[in-house]
């Protein structure tokens, strides 16, 4: 019987996911199809009845339920649950395990570029998706800075993870060696800093946008026109893509195939 995987969100219908992991299961020749569930937050609870009963073997979760899924399932690995987020679910005989492969997909995707130990790292924002980055970023002794528009959110995550934190306008007052923009504020081609920031940053400043709709943010366009060296959110999303597709099939994600369609 083929094995049936998706996507879990609301709205569902812009991901990228099931492109990459059809594309992996054909490649690898794996019975298994990957399809949208786009269910919305008053059915959640009889969908996820229905992913124990029916062949559904695995999920991505993305927003708006990387939190709430957490009481549906029945494992959840200490990676995740320290986060407090699941953005993998595998569907083991009926037991649902939880899993989080944002954390590692952004820290190997800054490591293509630069290492991460030691070094001053500003991250901008304080939602779920920082929450993820920190965690990696202290689990490898960086020294993190969280600024964010909301100071007390800022605060209470860098109380979390013993970090430092402040208001945006004070990055200019940083001395960082990598910029984090985790705020969804990149989507429609603001920056969520005044762009002018990056005429008098550091020369060696690593810039990493998590965003990769579009790839090339307003941040990265202006981080590149300084001369700095850049991360895109692609290489994170696919990066993630290809843990979870490690964690349902257990054979290695072809990386080759995987990349090139996120490049188109
Ligand atoms: P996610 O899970 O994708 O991180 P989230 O938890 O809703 O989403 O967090 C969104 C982040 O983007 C927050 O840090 C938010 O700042 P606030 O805490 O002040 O709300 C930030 N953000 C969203 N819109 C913003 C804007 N226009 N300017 C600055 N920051 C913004």
């Amino acid at each position: 019987m083929t094995d049936i995987y998706g996507i879990l969100a609301y709205p569902a219908s812009h991901s990228l996911s099931p492109l990459l992991q059809n594309a992996a299961f054909e490649m690898l020749d794996i019975d298994a199809k990957y399809d949208f569930f786009e269910i919305p937050p008053a059915e959640l609870s009889a969908f996820m009845q229905r992913v124990r009963n029916e062949p559904i073997r695995g999920l991505s979760v993305s927003l708006p339920y990387k939190e709430s899924i957490l009481k549906y399932l029945d494992e959840v690995d200490s990676t995740a649950r320290d986060i407090g987020a699941v953005n993998t679910i595998l569907n083991e005989n009926g037991i649902l395990k939880g899993y989080n492969t944002d954390t590692d997909a952004a820290i190997e995707s800054l490591e293509e570029i630069t290492p991460v130990s030691g070094k001053h790292i500003v991250v901008l924002g304080a939602g779920g998706a920082a929450r993820a980055i920190v965690y990696g970023l202290t689990k490898k002794h960086a020294k993190v800075t969280i600024l964010n528009r909301t100071q007390e959110k800022a605060q209470k995550l860098a109380e979390a993870f013993f970090c430092d934190f402040g208001r945006l306008d004070q990055l200019k007052n940083l001395k960082a060696d990598i910029l984090i923009q985790t705020t969804n504020v990149g989507m429609n081609f603001d920056c969520v800093i005044d762009s002018f920031y990056f005429k008098q940053a550091p020369r060696h400043l690593v810039v990493f946008d998590i965003i990769y709709a579009p790839r090339e943010t307003k941040l990265i366009q202006e981080a590149v026109k300084a001369g700095l060296k850049v991360v895109t959110g692609d290489r994170m999303f696919l990066r993630q893509a290809m843990r979870q597709f490690e964690i349902w099939t257990k054979q290695k994600a072809p990386f080759h195939i995987m990349e090139r369609l996120m490049r188109i």
